[in-house]
């Protein structure tokens, strides 16, 4: 498995960062996850987009090292030289502020950030995307910049222990009575035929594979309306499916053991479901 880091392309075994390195030490960096089929990466540029804005949001300036540009070439090279142009992978970006002295604030005599990335194979898990996942609801911990996709992810990732051991797939934070998102990815619900999902704040990360559904959603004619979800009105949706780069677009047929309608993915869900992988695969093979 080859890597890039910081300006080469190195075994993965090989590739080392500084202990100091701001990401280990604070979570100072961002992230971004690619989705690419047979070679082709879908939706890169708007990934690159939302990594140059939580950069922005940072206030990490890594200039041509990072730019959208340089990334995607990088990533098309790791696609290849890692022998991942056929079948589904994802490309993994990294930039952290990078090393220095230990300090909270940004290091006096500035650094270079870290850019890291890597590539990997990928599969759904087996027939969930059929039949549906089931999840928990969980309060909503993290801060309120969640619009930024930091590596800092702490209250997800407990959120996701949390939902592994009720032998869930994903939960749902709840903050102020409402969902916001999931500990990965989106939340829509159908209501009367309607698509509702949090708008795009800073309490939600606005996901790409969210813009794009909301995108097929308009095409296909169904009504979309980005307003929160209640937790009152969750337990009476006709729909519910969650969304992300690798998790395209997911029913959800449980929530908190209790059934969502009859218990089966739903018709809108599945017409959206089959959009996306449809798109997805279109990217197949054509350079960003
Ligand atoms: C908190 C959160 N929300 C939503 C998403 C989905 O975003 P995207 O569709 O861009 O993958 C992710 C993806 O990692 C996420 O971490």
């Amino acid at each position: 498995m080859i890597v890039y880091l910081d300006g080469e392309y190195l075994p993965r075994a090989e590739a080392r960062v500084s202990v100091e390195d701001r990401g280990f030490l604070f979570g100072d960096g961002v992230y971004e996850v690619i989705r690419a089929c047979d070679g082709g990466l879908f939706t890169a540029r708007e990934h690159l987009d939302r990594l140059q804005e939580g950069m922005r949001g940072l206030e990490i300036e890594a200039g041509d090292a990072a730019s959208p540009d340089t990334l995607l070439e990088i990533a098309a090279t790791l696609l290849e030289r890692n022998d991942r142009t056929e079948g589904n992978a994802t490309v993994y970006v990294q930039v952290t502020r990078g090393a220095a002295t230990r300090t909270h604030c940004f290091p006096p005599g500035g650094c270079r950030p870290t850019v890291y990335l890597s590539t990997a194979r990928f599969a759904h898990p087996p027939g969930l995307h059929k039949k549906g996942a089931g999840v928990i609801t969980l309060p909503d911990l993290r801060w309120a910049r969640c619009n930024l996709k930091t590596v800092n992810l702490l209250p997800n990732v407990i959120a996701k222990q949390r939902a592994v051991e009720a032998n869930a797939t994903e939960a749902l934070l709840v903050r102020d009575g409402v969902v916001t998102e999931g500990a990965s990815t989106n939340v829509f619900a159908v209501v009367d035929g309607e698509l509702i999902t949090y708008p795009a704040c800073h309490y939600i990360l606005d996901g790409i594979t969210r813009r794009v559904v909301l995108g097929m959603a308009r095409e296909m004619g169904i009504p979309a309306r980005e307003t929160p979800i209640r937790m009152e009105e969750l337990f009476r949706v006709d729909e519910l499916f969650l969304t992300g780069t690798t998790t395209d677009v997911m029913p959800v047929v449980r929530i908190d053991e209790k059934p969502v309608a009859d218990g089966q993915p739903g018709a809108i869900t599945l017409r959206l479901q089959a959009g996306l992988n449809e798109r997805i695969s279109a990217a197949g093979g054509v350079r960003a």
